[in-house]
């Protein structure tokens, strides 16, 4: 895969590869959300694994301009919107729905899109969970990473009551932190 990245867009690192794993194995013939798309990594992943359908978001225009021009670059065609979460996302039904969010806890002052998920790590992710439900199909799924680092057992709890069912698919040390890729299912 062609990616070049720009400044202020998410440089594809472990995690990004981790993700990509699960998705190759799981976007053929599918409908696919990637949420924060970034450089495009997963979004161009879902295609070129045989996906029926991609669309991708991010919040960050640079982002959403550097990933349409690695889409071109992959000959993949891929639905872009810039949107916060799924605010401008057509109402559709999706099979599956990705989304590498920023996962570590920031100080408050210090905010970066591609890294800050608010003062605990999962504010964003929890955000998504609690929107992403009108978007998926009643038997899709939803893979997404969190940290060992941002309360991982505040998470599981805030899954089960969003009634999501989770299941690690993967999972990696990295540095000072566990890195995983959960697995949810409306349960
Ligand atoms: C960790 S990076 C992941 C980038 C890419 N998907 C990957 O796997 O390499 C997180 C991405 O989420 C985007 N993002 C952060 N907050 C967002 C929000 N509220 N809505 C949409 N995208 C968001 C950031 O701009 C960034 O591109």
């Amino acid at each position: 895969m062609e990616l070049k990245v720009k400044e202020s867009v998410y440089e594809p690192m472990e995690d990004s590869h981790m993700m990509q794993r699960e998705i190759e194995i799981r976007a053929k013939g599918k409908k696919v959300l990637d949420i924060g798309t970034g450089s495009g990594i997963q979004a161009i992943t879902a295609a070129l694994a045989g996906a029926k359908e991609v669309w991708a978001a991010d919040v960050n225009p640079i982002a959403v301009r550097c990933a349409q021009s690695n889409a071109e670059a992959n000959n993949c065609d891929i639905n872009f919107v810039e949107s916060d979460l799924f605010t401008y996302v057509p109402k559709k039904k999706f099979d599956l729905i990705v989304f590498n969010p920023p996962y570590l806890p920031s100080d408050g002052i210090h905010e970066d899109l591609r890294w800050s998920g608010g003062l605990e790590g999962i504010e964003v992710i929890l955000d998504f969970l609690s929107q992403v439900k009108p978007f998926l199909a009643r038997d899709g799924a939803i893979l997404f990473i969190y940290s060992s680092y941002a309360n991982p057992d505040r998470l599981a709890k805030m899954m089960k009551r969003f009634g999501f069912k989770l299941e690690v698919v993967s999972q990696k040390h990295i540095f000072f932190e566990d890195i995983f890729v959960g697995l949810a299912t409306i349960g």
